[in-house]
């Protein structure tokens, strides 16, 4: 297993690139599966979560090539409708198969997920709203099997905003029988970026980015081309590393409408961040000020940045409140930085941060994705050295960010454990 060594302690400066968006090409590169071609995708970040969609597509039957972040897909032919166990526990995302088999072939066998580090993560939502276009759902040995004959429109409501229910569904809708209402859909830059892709596929999608959408079935769509946007997270981790070292960094394609609620934060902290032309210039202060935060669904501030504004708390000047309102377990980082001298109480959803001048650098593990990026980050500020174990979480969301940081000045490479 590998880990990442860093020592920490060296502002960052220079410029960085942000990649294309994990969350916005797991759903094109399943959205391929509508149409009977090949389509072509650009912009796709090179991550393990993509290499296990990449294996899933393959297992459907689409014939898929892959060069330079690009990727050439023909799902002419889909030769089975299951998604195994073996892979859809490696990667939650996998169940996005349901709403396109559904509606291309009338016919998906899908593992459910089981549960993962930061929350149960049901798809009930999911079901829910494909029994409602008409699909039969049943269970068996741990299994969705869903049919349906063709997918007929419906007014669905969902419970909460999902963002994989919400982009199951209108993958669904689009090759469904009449109109399809979502209310209280996701509103995420992703849901947009997939109804405006499944538009250009001939979908009849309006309202993506607010709370209904409307999609008039059609049937038959066209394979895709488009360019995956650059991934906010990735964004947002590169925004604090160059916040929690003190230094001064372009992040380059860092969309400001994409990022409101962290940039806001960020500036109550006391950084600065101003938009380029071609990204966001952040600049550190020598200590951030606390501020509280309550993660919320877009645009409020993200969950997926949760963990890596914790580490920035960490070195804050006062105490922070950070509540976490979209998992249930979304705070396995806490005792991996209390390691490094962090004051943190968890106080049921919440985590009360009191800031500490200096924290040191320790061996500490990674849990899950953003956990492990807030180890990085803390990494990056604190004395010493640290080392991350378990990285194989980070490099399900992350393409080479220790050598993105290296650049920027960071002291941080990757090694054998
Ligand atoms: C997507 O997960 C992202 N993953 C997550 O990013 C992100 O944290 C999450 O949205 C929230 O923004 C991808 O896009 C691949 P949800 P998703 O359905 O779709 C509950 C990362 O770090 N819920 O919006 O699974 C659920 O348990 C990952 O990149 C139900 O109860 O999230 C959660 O509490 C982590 N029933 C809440 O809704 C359902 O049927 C939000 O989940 C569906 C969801």
């Amino acid at each position: 297993m590998e880990k990442i060594v860093i020592k920490g302690g060296v502002a960052l400066n220079g410029e960085v690139q942000v990649g294309g968006a994990k969350n916005s090409a797991l759903p094109l590169l399943f959205a391929t599966l509508l149409a009977d071609g090949t389509s072509e995708l650009c912009n796709i970040p090179a991550l393990r979560d993509i290499t296990t969609a990449e294996k899933l597509l393959k297992i459907l039957g689409a014939e898929v090539k892959a060069a330079d972040h690009c990727y050439r897909i023909d799902a002419s032919r889909i030769e089975s409708v299951e998604a195994p166990y073996e892979l859809v526990k490696t990667m939650r995302a996998s169940v996005l198969v349901l709403g396109p088999l559904l509606a291309r072939c009338g016919h998906a066998r899908v593992s459910l997920p089981g549960g993962c580090a930061i929350g149960a993560r049901p798809i009930n939502l999911h079901l829910k709203g494909l029994e409602q276009l008409g699909a039969k759902i049943k269970l068996d040995h741990g299994y969705v099997e869903a049919t349906a004959d063709r997918l007929k429109g419906a007014k669905i409501s969902f419970d909460m905003p999902t963002v994989g229910g919400t982009e199951n569904l209108l993958m669904a809708a689009a090759l469904a029988k009449g109109e399809t209402v979502l209310e209280n859909a996701a509103r995420e830059p992703e849901i947009v970026q997939l109804a405006e892709a499944l538009n250009s596929m001939g979908a009849q999608i309006e309202g993506a980015g607010t709370a209904i959408i409307q999609i008039q079935g059609v049937d038959k769509l066209m394979p895709l081309q488009c360019r995956v946007i650059p991934d906010r997270i990735e964004a947002g981790t590169f925004m604090i590393a160059a916040a929690i070292t003190g230094g001064n960094v372009l992040v380059r394609e860092a969309l400001r409408e994409d990022l409101e609620a962290l940039i806001s934060k960020l500036k109550e902290a006391g950084v600065s961040v101003e938009e380029e032309a071609d990204g966001l210039r952040v600049q550190g202060p020598r200590r951030p000020l606390a501020v509280d935060i309550r993660t919320s669904v877009f645009p409020g501030f993200p969950t997926d940045m949760q963990a890596q504004f914790m580490a920035l708390m960490s070195f804050a000047e006062g105490t922070s409140r950070i509540s976490e309102t979209v998992f249930e377990n979304r705070f396995m980082h806490v005792c991996e930085l209390q390691r490094m001298g962090a004051d943190i109480q968890i106080d049921g959803h919440s985590a009360i941060i009191r800031g500490t001048a200096q924290m040191t650098g320790a061996p500490v593990m990674a849990t899950d994705l953003r956990a492990s990026a807030s180890l990085i980050l803390a990494g990056l500020a604190a004395h010493n050295t640290t080392e991350v174990s378990r990285i194989y979480h980070l490099d399900r969301g992350y393409e080479k960010i220790e050598q993105k940081l290296a650049a920027l000045g960071a002291r941080i490479w990757r090694e054998q454990e």
